[in-house]
């Protein structure tokens, strides 16, 4: 197929890029740059650099689909900047769909998040959990997925969201490089590398087994299959939304004991307050995705995850 991928020089985008092209796929990368990077858009790939607010310069009727990637994706800005991401992913998605329409593209695979639910009343959390976000980049995500669901029905779109957890680890040597980190396991390698003195854990007093929360972790390269699955399952008028995770949940702790088995380095920690908004669990049902899909991730384990994250690092060092 020839595909747009919106935002594929960031993390994600970067690594569905790289998959599309090894499963043959013709490949078109849109990106503004404002937290991509210019060399992790796959060698294969045209690369255009524009922001989504002009996909129009760029969709045309021979696309078979889109996947879309560009957005702002962090929680706490989110809540500092409410109106970039409103911009942003709401009326940047609004442009894309709008460009698709008028040239008749009927494909698209949404990059939608776990934020979508909130705090969740049971875990794990499948499809028909309510929808109820605390913060504006969930509230973002999921009015783009109602718009999904709206331009399905009305305009005959096939579009497929797809709800991530927690994303680790690297493939083919695209991996996580955001200016200012604030996830868990880039933390922890960084402290093992030498950049930075400790990390700090938010709160250890959660109703969880060892006081820290807990997250679903799924690896990179088992989420970029997905979409290529999802990408060929899109039908036309109908919008589906699937949940990606492995089922099982990992806490705080556990992440970073991973991180000094693979690394070999202490990694120093203090115990912090709570962060605010932050859930004490999420774990994802992904049934749905695996009847539905045959999806299975490869890579469960959170060991293999954090040394794919962690050799990414050590070859940009
Ligand atoms: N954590 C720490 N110390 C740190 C960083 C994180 O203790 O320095 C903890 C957090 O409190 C949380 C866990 O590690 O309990 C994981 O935090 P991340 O920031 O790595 O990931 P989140 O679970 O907050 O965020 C992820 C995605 C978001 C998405 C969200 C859905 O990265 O895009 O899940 O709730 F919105």
């Amino acid at each position: 197929m020839k595909l747009l991928v919106t935002g594929g020089a960031g993390y994600i985008g970067s690594v569905v890029a790289a998959q599309l092209l090894e499963a043959d796929h013709e490949v078109t990368v849109l990106d503004d740059l404002s937290t991509g990077h210019r060399d992790a858009v796959p060698a294969g790939a045209h690369f255009v650099e524009a922001d989504i607010a002009d996909s129009a310069k760029v969709v045309t009727a021979d696309f078979d689909g889109v996947l879309h990637f560009a957005a702002k994706s962090l929680v706490g800005e989110s809540q500092q900047r409410p109106e970039l991401y409103w911009r942003t992913n709401v009326a940047g998605t609004l442009a894309l769909l709008d460009a698709l329409r008028h040239a008749g593209v009927r494909r698209i695979v949404f990059s939608s998040t776990a934020a979508t639910y909130g705090e969740p009343d049971t875990v794990p959390i499948d499809e028909t959990a309510p929808t109820a976000p605390t913060n504006t980049y969930g509230h973002s995500k999921l009015a783009v997925d109602r718009m999904l669901g709206g331009e399905a029905l009305a305009h005959g779109l096939g579009a497929v969201s797809l709800r991530y957890f927690n994303v680790a680890g690297a493939h083919g040597g695209f991996g996580e490089r955001h200016a200012v980190e604030t996830h868990l396991i880039p933390i922890a390698l960084q402290v093992a590398a030498g950049e930075r003195e400790q990390l700090v854990v938010y709160g250890e007093d959660w109703p969880t087994p060892d006081g820290t929360c807990v997250r679903d972790y799924i690896h990179v390269a088992d989420l970029a299959g997905a979409h290529l699955l999802a990408v060929q399952a899109c039908e036309p008028g109908s919008h589906r939304i699937y949940n990606l995770g492995n089922g099982a949940g990992f806490s705080v702790r556990e992440v970073i004991e991973a991180a000094r088995r693979v690394t070999g380095h202490p990694i120093p920690v203090e115990v912090g307050p709570r962060r605010p908004g932050d859930p004490a669990v999420l774990v994802a049902s992904s049934e749905r995705i695996r009847a539905e899909l045959g999806w299975e991730p490869a890579h469960p384990e959170i060991d293999v995850m954090v040394a794919d994250a962690w050799e990414f690092i050590r070859s940009r060092m």
